[in-house]
């Protein structure tokens, strides 16, 4: 029973964590079409600040905690799925972390990126996404 609760709130929270990835890049670029200092790119700010702290941070350890939990239950170490698996999650982590950062510049007016590079960018997730439950249901290798 351990290992289907945690495998239950492995997958409720990659759920969610993928939820703050796909809707983080796309506030961006609504952000930078609203004036630079403007009340409204201030309340784009706010809502960024929200979805970091509120849903994307706890989801990350969440999914990362359950994981390795699983993993350990499994003793799925030595399994090349796994490996391959946790080489995208952590580029995925990586974009979280990108993400956070480029929130922050954007708070202090910084657009260092064009509305189509962040378009661009929220295809990542997406990407991820797919290879990886590929990896964890198939385990083709
Ligand atoms: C953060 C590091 C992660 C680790 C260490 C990890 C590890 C694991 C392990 C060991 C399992 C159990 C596999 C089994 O039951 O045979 C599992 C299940 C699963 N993981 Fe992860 N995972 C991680 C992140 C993710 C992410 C980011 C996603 C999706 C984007 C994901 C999607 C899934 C899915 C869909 C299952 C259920 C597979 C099944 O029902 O057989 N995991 N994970």
């Amino acid at each position: 029973m351990t290992y289907l609760w945690l495998k239950a709130g492995h997958i409720i929270f990659v759920i969610f964590w993928m939820a703050g990835l796909f809707m983080l890049p796309r506030l961006f670029v609504y952000h930078q079409e609203a004036p630079e200092g403007s009340e409204e790119a201030a309340k784009f700010a706010e809502r960024e600040q929200k979805l970091l702290k509120i849903i994307l941070l706890p989801s990350i350890i969440v999914v990362w905690v359950l994981g390795i939990a699983l993993a350990i239950v499994l003793d799925a170490w030595s399994q090349g799925w796994l490996h391959a698996k946790l080489l995208l999650v952590l580029i995925l982590s990586g974009y979280h972390g990108y993400m956070s950062a480029y929130a922050k510049k954007l708070a202090r007016g910084e657009r260092t990126l064009s509305g189509k590079q962040l378009r661009l960018l929220n295809e990542v997730p997406g990407l991820a996404v797919a290879v990886i439950v590929v990896l964890v249901i198939v385990k083709p290798f």
